[in-house]
Parts: structure tokens; sequence; C-alpha cells
């Protein structure tokens, strides 16, 4: 089964409460939050007091994906403000077999996340403490970016891993997805798919979002 998990940093900040109340409406499956902190990635956007402000608001899981410098720092805040899923980066964090720990042992499903940059090899050793990996296919810091194509091989790659090992740990897709990269990124062997922009900016959401899934 694919998951839809909209990014709210494309939503309406002015009317952020609407907005994730209606995910569930369209048919989202998570919600995806991404936490940015101005030195692991050029941007900031929200922490955890926006995600305690909108846990009420829906029912869907809160997907936590952490783009800032020691990731596991924040852990605790994250588990506290009513997060379901965190994934914290390879590239951010020094201990990662811990961080994950952590996640899985506050009571979320825990994940890595790679960058454009990094191999899928960076994730093999954690993989068994790993619920998902999340596979960036733009540099993460900004919503609107194109799809890096060189991601594709590294989903295959991962479901290969995964595969061979017997594991049911979700590859989850981040950037640039719209319905035809969502396509090449289901085919390649991801079950959950981020979309901001395609889902916020698209004049009917709800059809964008049953576009996405490509009918799986
Ligand atoms: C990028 C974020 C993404 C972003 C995706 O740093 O991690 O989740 O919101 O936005 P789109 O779907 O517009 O590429
Ligand atoms: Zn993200």
């Amino acid at each position: 089964m694919v998951k839809i998990a909209p990014s709210i940093l494309a939503a309406d900040f002015g009317n952020l409460g609407r907005d994730v109340g209606a995910l569930a409406d369209w048919g989202a499956d998570w919600l995806h939050f991404d936490v940015m902190d101005g030195h692991f990635v050029p941007n900031l956007s929200f922490g955890p007091p926006i995600c305690s402000a909108i846990r009420p608001q829906t029912k869907l899981p809160i997907d936590v994906h952490l783009m800032v410098e020691e990731p596991s720092r924040f852990v605790p805040w994250f588990l506290k403000a009513g997060a379901d899923i965190i994934t914290i980066h390879v590239e951010a964090e020094k201990h990662l077999h811990r961080g994950l720990q952590q996640i899985r042992e506050g009571g979320c499903k825990a994940g890595v996340v790679l960058n454009p940059g990094t191999p899928v090899v960076a994730a093999k050793e954690v993989l068994p403490y790993c619920d998902l990996v999340l596979i960036m296919s733009v540099n993460p810091g900004y919503g609107g970016q194109k799809f890096i194509p060189e991601s594709l091989e590294k989903i295959a790659e991962l479901r290969r891993m995964i595969d061979e090992r017997g594991l049911a740990t979700d590859i989850e897709v981040d950037g640039g997805i719209n319905p035809e990269t969502a396509k090449l990124c289901l085919d390649a062997g991801a079950t959950v798919l981020v979309a901001g922009s395609a889902v916020f900016q698209a004049n009917d959401p709800k059809d964008m979002i049953r576009q996405l899934r490509c009918g799986r």
C-alpha cells in the first residue's frame, strides 16, 4: 500500500489549522512535518510548539523530518509534542544507533534520512533499527525544487537491500514529487511519498493525492 504524506511546509501558515484539518478529507495517510534549524540546512521552519499545536487538529500520524544538527537532542521534545514517526539525517547525527533506539523507546516509529550525495550503504548497519528510510530526492532546505533523477537508482538499491534481508522497512521519498515522479519512485520500490507543493498548490488537492497514488 502506497502512503502519501503531504508536507505542511507548503501549507498556508496563516491558516495552518484549516489546512492540517483538511488533510484527512483529502485522503492523506501521514502529515509530513519539516523541521529546519538554519545550520544543517539554510532555512528555518518550525519546531515542537507548532507540532503540539497541530496535534489536536488531525488524527493522521505526524511524520517529523528533523533537518537539524545533532537531531537526537530534539527527540524528547518531539516525543512529547505528539510525533508518531521521527526521522534523523545520517549526515547530522554521530550516534545514529542510539538515536534510533531513543525514538523507538519513546513509542514512535524511527527512520534515517539520506541526502542526495549520501550513498545507500550509509543506512546499512542501522536498517534493523529503522521502520523507514527516507531518500531525499532534492537537497533539503526548501520546498518546490526539481526532482533529482539519480534518486531512482538509490531507491532501487535500497529496495534490494531491504528485500534481501526480508525486512518490512518503508522507503519514503521526499522532494519534487508530482504524478510523473511519483510513478517512477513507486516503480523503483518506494512505499511512502512526501509531497508539498504538488498537494498544496493543486486546484483540487484531493484529486492530486489520488493521482500521486498512481492507482496503487
Ligand atoms: C525539503 C523538505 C520537503 C519539502 C518537499 O527540504 O524536506 O519535505 O517540503 O516539498 P516539495 O514537495 O514541494 O518538493
Ligand atoms: Zn521533508
